[in-house]
């Protein structure tokens, strides 16, 4: 069973005060290596990630204007929760494990508006 808490679902769109979104939500995946060897995100395969997520937004229709768009970054300065990704306007960040957990998070997040609760990073983990 899915832990989740509703946040606004895709078809609601954003606040009425708020200006129109170019996009809904962009998630970001930190890619960032460190070719010195410290811990990054690259070391947990983040690009396979990354790529998965990529394939599955555009694959259930999500990915667009005024949807969802699925974006590489470098480092997002929360390393030791890593591999971590980001959803905004939502302002949620995940760390995730495997392939399972990537594919819940767009099923869940990216496209029902849930928030996955189990993948939550823990707010204390910053660098
Ligand atoms: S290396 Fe990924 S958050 Fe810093």
């Amino acid at each position: 069973m899915t832990d989740s808490i509703p946040i606004s679902p895709l078809a609601s769109g954003p606040p009425a005060a708020a200006p129109a979104s170019y996009f809904q939500r962009h998630i970001f995946f930190c890619l960032n290596e460190r070719p010195n060897g410290e811990a990054c995100c690259a070391q947990h395969d983040a690009q396979a990630a990354f790529e998965r997520c990529k394939s599955l937004v555009k694959a259930a229709g999500l990915a667009g204007p005024g949807q969802v768009r699925v974006n590489k970054a470098g480092c997002l300065d929360r390393c030791a929760a890593g591999p971590v990704a980001v959803v905004y306007p939502d302002a949620v960040w995940y760390s995730y494990v495997d392939a399972g957990d990537i594919d819940e998070i767009v099923e869940s997040h990216l496209k029902n508006g849930q928030v996955v609760q189990r993948l939550l990073t823990p707010e204390h983990l910053g660098r």
